[in-house]
């Protein structure tokens, strides 16, 4: 069991970014800025290399913070790293190693939404045609495939979508790719999922756009809904989801939604709010606000 959460905490936000590098989280950090948040730097190098103590160094030792993580995506064992350097030093991060990991791997959140997403099953490890063997159970291609975390539909063709009256040779083709792509942040094993019918609103360099939107959960609430591409689209009312939200044991996480062609909703994807991307129209100053107390 874990202690319950201390209310008094002054809360900060811990920016895992590439300090050499122009990034996204240079947007957030002048939004925490303006907002009179604290915010804070750990060093990823020095975490993905096992030196969580170092990456920790630019954090104070005095105050017992409770930290926001925002930041590249990390494993769960990179993440607990983060969390016991930390506490270390007297800190907490907001969403717990447990939480974190409750949002981001399939396995964990897709038993809580089965009925709400795309049937999928998974292995662990690389092996591809252990995951041949096991879509058995979803039917016959088209499917798609990725990881227990991310995919690779920057390759759509070659390394995610797996089309109708595929082989298991092609099969074990686009997964060889996806393993390729993902390398040595490969995550578990694979995930094939079935493809469903998806109302296509565009097109991205590598595939097709969806009508897709991020919803951000947090305190127990829908806090934001935007377009997951950069699309000049209306945003429906998704008050409804927080519902499924509420199925989930994460503090701070986003659940992609698509619409199908018959104008049905799906869950895309779970992933913890922290290392999720904030959708182009999606003002950092709004979410920090609408999830960080004051002081
Ligand atoms: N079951 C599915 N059926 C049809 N399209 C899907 C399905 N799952 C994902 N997609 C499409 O593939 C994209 C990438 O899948 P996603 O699970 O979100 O991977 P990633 O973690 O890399 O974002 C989604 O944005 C969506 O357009
Ligand atoms: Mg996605």
């Amino acid at each position: 069991m874990s202690p319950s959460r201390n209310p008094r905490r002054a809360q900060a936000i811990l920016f895992g970014r590439n300090p050499h590098q122009y990034d996204t989280f240079d947007v957030e950090a002048e939004a925490a800025e303006a907002l009179g948040i604290d915010s804070y730097q750990v060093d990823l190098s020095a975490l993905l290399s096992g030196n969580a103590s170092q990456a920790v160094s630019a954090v104070p030792e005095r105050g017992a913070l409770e930290l926001l993580y925002r930041g590249w995506m990390l494993t769960e064992e990179e993440y607990t790293a983060l969390d016991e350097a930390l506490s270390e030093l007297g800190h907490r991060l907001t969403t717990t190693p447990e939480q974190y990991a409750a949002a981001m791997y399939l396995p964990n959140w897709y038993p809580r939404l089965a009925a709400y997403t795309a049937r999928s099953v998974w292995t662990d490890g690389p092996d591809a045609t252990e995951a041949w063997h096991a879509a058995r159970a979803l039917g016959p291609p088209p499917y798609i495939v990725k990881d227990h975390v991310k995919s690779a539909k920057e390759r759509w063709a070659e390394a995610c979508f797996v089309p109708a009256g595929a082989t298991r040779e092609d099969f074990e083709r686009i997964c060889a790719n996806l393993l390729e792509e993902r390398g040595d942040r490969f995550e578990r094993g694979f995930v094939v999922r079935r493809f469903l019918p998806l109302k296509t609103y565009g097109q991205t360099p590598a595939g097709p756009a969806h009508l897709e939107f991020r919803l951000f959960f947090g305190r127990g609430r829908l806090l934001a809904a935007e377009p997951y591409h950069d699309f000049d689209v209306e945003v429906p009312d998704f008050t409804a989801f927080e519902e499924l939200g509420r199925r989930l044991d994460a503090r701070f996480f986003t659940m992609d939604v698509a619409m199908l062609e018959d104008g049905g909703w799906v869950v895309v994807e779970v992933n913890d709010g922290g290392v999720s991307g904030l959708p182009a129209s999606l003002d950092p100053r709004e979410l920090f606000s609408a999830l960080l107390r004051a002081g």
